[in-house]
């Protein structure tokens, strides 16, 4: 049993492979947290410790001064009775109030995990492999009822939650904040890692110490956003990649969102995440309902990587779907670094005709295909191909990429609608605006308006109609443009302030939607590279383009903090031209490829111009990446050094069976007559011997312990790769 609840101590006691979560029901029905961590038989923490005064923090029963709300660990905290601390929700009433009180009233423990309406959400393939919680308490008053989501995955150390909120009474309630989660834990000797970035800088890890008040990780931008990711950890002092205690929370979602760690007066840490609170209420009229997204909570004892590979492990099998959700991905050229939007079918097809010689095995038609394309100034949302480009058509262009022995994939950007498109001049109420404002742009392009059922469904039959229309076996599926102006024309005043979050549920349907109707297709999404690189986009999309910045080095940071929290499998990684379009640097090739290989493969260059020798170089790297992918896309990544703290960069990929592993070594700036160093590895069997390519054979034992003598190389930028396979000696 993977949750218990003991009637006698009011504790329930999640066990997640070696994870316990307990909670328990104090006084009349408050639901306190008592521990989460390392597995424990019980937890009596609760009763031990010593009960002040705490007047000063105010008590809800006036009899009893030791008790306060304001002190309580709690799971899911009320706003107006006693706790000053951030609320996890916030209710307001007709009569203008927003106090509430969520009391115990009934739970259930059964086994599965329950979809989540309307939402991605991690799954289960087969009941035994999760059990849930659900806690329903309620504010008899009103009839509020929320009821508390628990799911222990058995196998790992994972705990989702969320929260369902239902309208029993008879009045109309608007939830003006409903976070998926909040945590309280005991102390705050922790530091919190986040992964803040711009464009073309996603992902950078930031950590900092946690400090009294609040701080916060958050989207205003209408999704995750290059500029945060839902994704926050809190770790202790010592910990590192290899060892010590790390709390993750994931948000599965792609919208708005609030990951927020409030340190109060006595040094006790509240995490909370969700839906952004900002600019956001819901109506909820008598008999409705509303769920929250998921928040998958890891626990780890072994440093960041222990975090990462579960999360990896899950999000790879439990969260993404499909048919390419376990298959090897293909090795792609994409044409937009080559020709931006200057192509036509002949310089397309010679590309495509130099990959297949090289061995690639997809070509993808970015944009500029469509309308009267020609720049970033019109036609998104016209999705009829530009017969002067392309005089065949779509299905002639992908028939030759065929008949070459390549796959075809297109590039679609479905969200968004250009001002000068026909799009827009026949429905300008369907993009997001509110009354008598200008509607800003972004990119020259303004959003649509996917809360909208009327505009999802166009949008269901036009895209599903260009991509019956050809044979496509790859979508990029774009975004490129933050939210402004968030109003839709299609609702009533008193639910303006919904737009953003039914924008999401929208997308959501019409992605579930298009990836159902066409299963054979593998979707890449993309939103000005890593901009949406989140849970929620994962659960329809296996595989994401993880930044516009494509030069190598830039690219170790952007990949290493990606892969905190997402599977390798789910990164797209391509070599690019030098120097370099977006930093101008001159990298070389091999380096490259070493770094593009650590993800899902891919060229984005005008292969055509290349040398023979390049060419002959590329043709190396293709055979050798489908040699090795099955590691890199699904074996346990483990980080070794991080670009964030130096010079050098290193990780490594390992075999479920630790018979094969794959390193990858990076330095970035020569050093002259520099210090002689070792990498010690990581992951392998300590009594198996390896045939390190080039180097010779060694004992897993001594690869990690003493570790591998770096060969001595000078130059800028360079990198090495290894592959280990397990031999007798
Ligand atoms: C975005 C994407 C790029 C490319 C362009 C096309 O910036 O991230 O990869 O597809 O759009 O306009």
């Amino acid at each position: 049993m993977a949750i218990t609840y003991n009637p006698q101590t009011k504790q329930f006691h999640l066990r997640a492979d070696k994870t316990s979560y307990i909670m328990r029901l104090f006084h009349s029905g408050y639901l306190a947290h008592v521990y989460w961590g390392k597995a424990v038989r019980d937890c009596q923490a609760a009763r031990g410790f010593p009960r002040l005064n705490r007047a000063f923090s105010a008590n809800p029963f006036p009899s009893d001064r030791t008790f306060s709300l304001d002190t309580l660990p709690q799971e899911y905290p009320a706003y107006g009775n006693s706790d000053f601390r951030a609320p996890a929700y916030q209710v307001q009433l007709e009569n203008g109030s927003t106090v509430t009180d969520l009391r115990y009233k009934t739970h259930h423990i059964y086994k599965g995990k329950p979809r989540l309406n309307g939402l991605p959400a991690t799954y289960v393939e087969h009941e035994y492999e999760a059990e849930t919680l659900e806690i329903v308490l309620e504010d008899g008053l009103i009839g509020l009822r929320v009821t508390l989501q628990y799911t222990v995955y058995e196998k790992w150390n994972v705990i989702t939650r969320a929260a369902r909120f239902e309208n029993n009474g008879n009045e109309r309630l608007k939830l003006l904040r409903a976070l998926s989660m909040s945590i309280d834990f005991p102390d705050a000797d922790y530091d919190w890692i986040h992964l803040p970035g711009a464009w073309a800088r996603e992902r950078w890890v930031e950590r900092c110490p946690l400090l009294t008040g609040v701080q916060a990780a958050e989207s205003r931008r209408g999704a995750s956003s290059h500029q945060q990711n839902p994704f926050i950890a809190l770790v202790r002092k010592n910990t590192d990649e290899h060892q010590g205690e790390v709390y993750g929370f994931s948000l599965v979602y792609s919208g708005h969102f609030l990951a927020q760690i409030e340190v109060d007066q006595f040094q006790t840490a509240r995490v909370s995440m969700g839906i952004n609170p900002f600019d956001f209420t819901w109506l909820l009229e008598p008999g409705e309902s509303f769920q929250t997204p998921e928040v998958v909570m890891v626990y780890s004892d072994q440093g960041l990587n222990g975090m990462s590979q579960t999360y990896h492990e899950l999000y790879r099998t439990r969260l993404a779907r499909g048919t390419f959700r376990d298959r090897v991905r293909p090795i792609l050229i994409n044409n937009w670094e080559a020709t931006y939007f200057h192509f036509n079918e002949e310089k397309l097809v010679n590309i495509a005709k130099t990959a297949a010689e090289l061995g690639i095995e997809l070509f993808v038609l970015d944009d500029g295909w469509f309308g009267e394309r020609d720049d970033d100034r019109r036609s998104l949302g016209d999705w009829v191909v530009n017969r002067r480009k392309l005089p065949h058509g779509l299905d002639g262009l992908a028939k030759q990429v065929n008949e070459l022995g390549l796959q075809f994939g297109l590039w679609i950007e479905p969200e968004m609608v250009s001002p000068n498109s026909e799009l827009y001049r026949k429905h300008p109420d369907w993009v997001l605006h509110v009354p008598n404002r200008p509607r800003s742009e972004g990119r020259n392009q303004l959003v649509l308006d996917y809360s909208r059922q009327d505009v999802c469904d166009y949008i269901i039959e036009t895209i599903s109609n260009v991509l019956a229309s050809a044979p496509i076996a790859y979508v990029k599926w774009d975004m490129n443009r933050h939210m402004t102006e968030i109003g839709s024309a299609a609702l009533p005043p008193e639910r303006q302030r919904e737009t953003a979050h039914r924008y999401i549920l929208g997308l959501y349907r019409v992605m579930d939607e298009i990836t159902s109707r066409f299963p054979y297709i593998l979707f890449e999404s993309c939103s000005g590279g890593g901009g949406r690189f989140d849970p929620g986009i994962l659960y329809y999309m296996p595989q994401t383009w993880t930044s516009d910045n494509t030069d190598a080095i830039s690219r170790l940071k952007i990949q290493y903090g990606t892969s905190l929290v997402y599977p390798i499998s789910a990164m797209g990684a391509h070599v690019s031209a030098v120097p370099n379009h977006q930093v101008k640097r001159m990298t070389p090739l091999k380096t490259r490829g070493h770094v593009a290989m650590s993800g899902n493969f891919g060229y984005e260059l005008d292969i055509t111009k290349l040398t023979e020798k390049e060419k002959e170089t590329i043709k190396e790297q293709v055979a050798f990446y489908k040699d090795v992918r099955h590691l890199v896309q699904f074996g346990t990544f483990y980080r070794l050094l991080s670009p964030f703290a130096g010079n050098e960069a290193a990780w490594m990929f390992v075999s479920a069976d630790r018979s094969e592993a794959l390193v990858a070594y990076f330095r970035v700036l020569a050093e002259a007559n520099a210090p002689l160093s070792y990498l010690r590895l990581k992951g392998l069997d300590p009594n198996q011997d390896y045939e390190v390519e080039g180097l010779g054979v060694y004992g897993g034992d001594e690869l990690m312990y003493a570790g591998v003598a770096l060969p001595y190389r000078l130059g800028d930028f360079i990198s090495m790769m290894w592959r280990l396979k397990a031999v007798q000696r």
